[in-house]
């Protein structure tokens, strides 16, 4: 029987051929607005978290040290040619986003575009980002999430069946989630589908 991230590893890396056909258009000006609240400055060191094939990389600035990492190999080669076609310096590697093997502090930025709702403990996840950024480090999420002010009812739990098995959940709540793992939310915009998408930038918050 396979687990949750072993399932998410094989049905990825046969999404990966289809997934920018599907993905790129509808979800690029949500991408855009996410990326834009982060606070960039040359040379900083970002982190994509479950980056696929890399649509994010048109849309970042030039001059960073860019890493990229997914759980799935077929993502992780597809980013790399992007990579290239874009004469981007990117150093890209498979990785689980709830086991990161980069050092305590390492990044300024970690982008968790579309995985939130994707991996099986998102918890471990943002605890995982947690740690790898500075202290005045900066989380960029954009996803799909439940209201924070109440759980998902009996029609969207129902759907939600169906949603997972295919792609992603749709009942997790943004707030609760980065503020349960340290964070602090410093802007939170819907970016699509109402209020189904936002775009939330956060900042490690004091221990
Ligand atoms: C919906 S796609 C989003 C890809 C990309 N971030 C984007 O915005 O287009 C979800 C990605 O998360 C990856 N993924 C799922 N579980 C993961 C995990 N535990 N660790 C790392 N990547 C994971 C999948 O392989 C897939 O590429």
């Amino acid at each position: 029987m396979l687990n949750t991230t072993a399932w998410n590893r094989l049905r990825y890396g046969l999404y990966a051929p289809l997934y920018d056909a599907v993905v790129e258009r509808a979800l690029r000006r949500a991408r855009r607005e996410a990326l834009a609240q982060v606070h960039w400055r040359p040379g900083m060191r970002v982190l994509l978290v479950g980056a696929g094939t890399g649509l994010d990389l048109p849309w970042l600035p030039r001059d960073l040290e860019l890493h990229a990492t997914d759980l799935a190999p077929a993502m992780v080669r597809r980013l790399a040619r992007r990579a290239e076609a874009l004469d981007r310096d990117v150093e890209a590697a498979v990785m689980d986003a709830e086991a990161l093997d980069f050092p305590d502090g390492h990044f300024d930025v970690v982008v968790m575009h579309l995985i939130l709702a994707v991996m099986p403990d998102p918890a471990r996840g943002l605890a995982e980002a947690h740690r790898v950024l500075a202290d005045d480090g900066q989380l960029c999420v954009m996803d799909k999430f439940q209201a924070d002010d109440r759980p998902a009812g009996l029609g969207r739990r129902a759907l939600n069946l169906a949603t997972s098995a295919i792609a992603t959940d749709i009942t997790r709540r943004a707030r609760p989630l980065l503020e349960g793992a340290g964070f602090v939310v410093e802007a939170d915009t819907p970016v699509l589908m109402g209020s189904l998408f936002r775009a939330l930038l956060a900042r490690k918050g004091q221990a």
